[in-house]
């Protein structure tokens, strides 16, 4: 796939200008339940300071991936080392310097804000006097003073995240792990957090980050597209769209609905998606080496030869885009007897 070497070759570039320690650093890393592999030889090295995102459909491995991480799952076959440690053998050594927020997040509900964050200070063993200083500097910083004796079973969503993102970091870990930190929470509530995420990457923390929100995989340094279990697609947001240049052509037709039924069956056409009154089309693999102005236009013709009026033009291809792509792309090599 010369796309994913596009890719993976940017990916070299930003590695070669850094000369920071791998804080990740993974080799063939798998994890089988029975039959299923749930992570397939992985390969991956996350860098301080970096926020990774994981992205991928449901059940494509990434809280496997990041239980192995932690230690809390040992691999099947493969390796896997953070912050120096071997994992799981050195798992112990590693918990005091990261923080996970798991993706069904157990905050005890009917314990108040504060007495959470004093829960989660005495897990990491903080002196008393220091517990009493950082929890109060947590309800300074996270925004969370208003609601120190509610519990937390009463929070809304926003607030909620909140306050296990200040728990996780309780004791200043290195490297946090955050699984899907932000589902279900509203969009200005996810700009704070991010703002928050931000914050901890510029002290030094490494992030590595689950979502399913495209907004939020676009703000990460570097992202990793899993499908059943295997990377495939690693780079920077903009490396990665950069790949799909001149696949993407935006369609204004008289009568959307009839349009994109017609192009979900052209063969000019990968995928289309309506954004309101027009439609976002991605065009096919095959359609690459020629201009994109010639697929605009072959695009075009079709729409009007079923006698819909349409103008179409190039556009900008988005990470969601990338992300149906390589699915389709590792969906068919799948389908075409896979590798193994
Ligand atoms: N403890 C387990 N026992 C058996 N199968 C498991 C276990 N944990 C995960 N799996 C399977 O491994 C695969 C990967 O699951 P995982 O939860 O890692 O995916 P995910 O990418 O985090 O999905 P989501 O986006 O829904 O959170 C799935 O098919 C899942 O059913
Ligand atoms: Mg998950």
């Amino acid at each position: 796939m010369t796309q994913g070497a596009d890719a993976e070759e940017a990916e070299r570039d930003a590695d070669a200008t850094t000369d920071a320690a791998p804080v990740i650093e993974t080799h063939a890393l798998t994890r089988r339940f029975g039959a299923r592999v749930a992570v397939r030889e992985v390969d991956l090295v996350v860098r301080r300071g970096e926020i990774f995102g994981c992205i991928g459909p449901n059940g494509s491995g990434k809280s496997t991936l990041m239980r192995m991480l932690l230690g809390l799952l040992p691999p099947s076959s493969g390796t896997a080392r953070v912050l120096g440690c071997e994992v799981p053998r050195d798992a112990e050594r590693l918990r005091a310097r990261v923080g996970y927020m798991p993706q069904r997040f157990s905050l005890y509900e009917e314990l108040s804000v504060r007495e959470n964050l004093e829960f989660a200070a005495d897990v990491f063993g903080l002196s008393r006097r220091a517990r009493q200083a950082r929890v109060a500097e947590q309800l300074a910083d996270s925004r969370l003073e208003e609601y120190r004796d509610t519990p937390a079973a009463a929070l809304s969503g926003g607030t909620r995240q909140r306050l296990a993102l200040a728990a996780a970091t309780t004791h200043r870990p290195e490297l946090l792990v955050l699984d899907e930190p932000t589902a279900g929470v509203d969009p200005q509530s996810r700009r704070d957090f991010w703002a928050g995420l931000f914050q901890l990457a510029a002290h030094g923390a490494t992030l590595f980050v689950s979502t399913h929100y495209m907004d939020e995989a676009v703000r990460c340094h570097r992202v990793g597209l899993f499908s059943e279990g295997r990377r495939v697609a690693l780079g920077s947001p903009r490396s990665l769209v950069g790949t799909l240049a001149g696949r993407i052509v935006d369609v204004d037709a008289e009568r959307p609905e009839d349009a994109l039924a017609l192009l979900d069956r052209s063969p000019h056409v990968a995928s289309v998606t309506q954004l309101g009154e027009r439609l976002h089309v991605l065009t096919r693999d095959g359609a690459a080496g020629e201009p994109i102005e010639d697929v605009a236009r072959a695009i075009e013709a079709e729409l009007e030869a079923s006698g819909l009026e349409a103008s179409v033009e190039p556009g900008q291809g988005q990470l969601e885009d990338l992300f149906v792509d390589r699915l389709r792309a590792a969906g068919r090599d799948e389908a075409g007897g896979g590798s193994r």
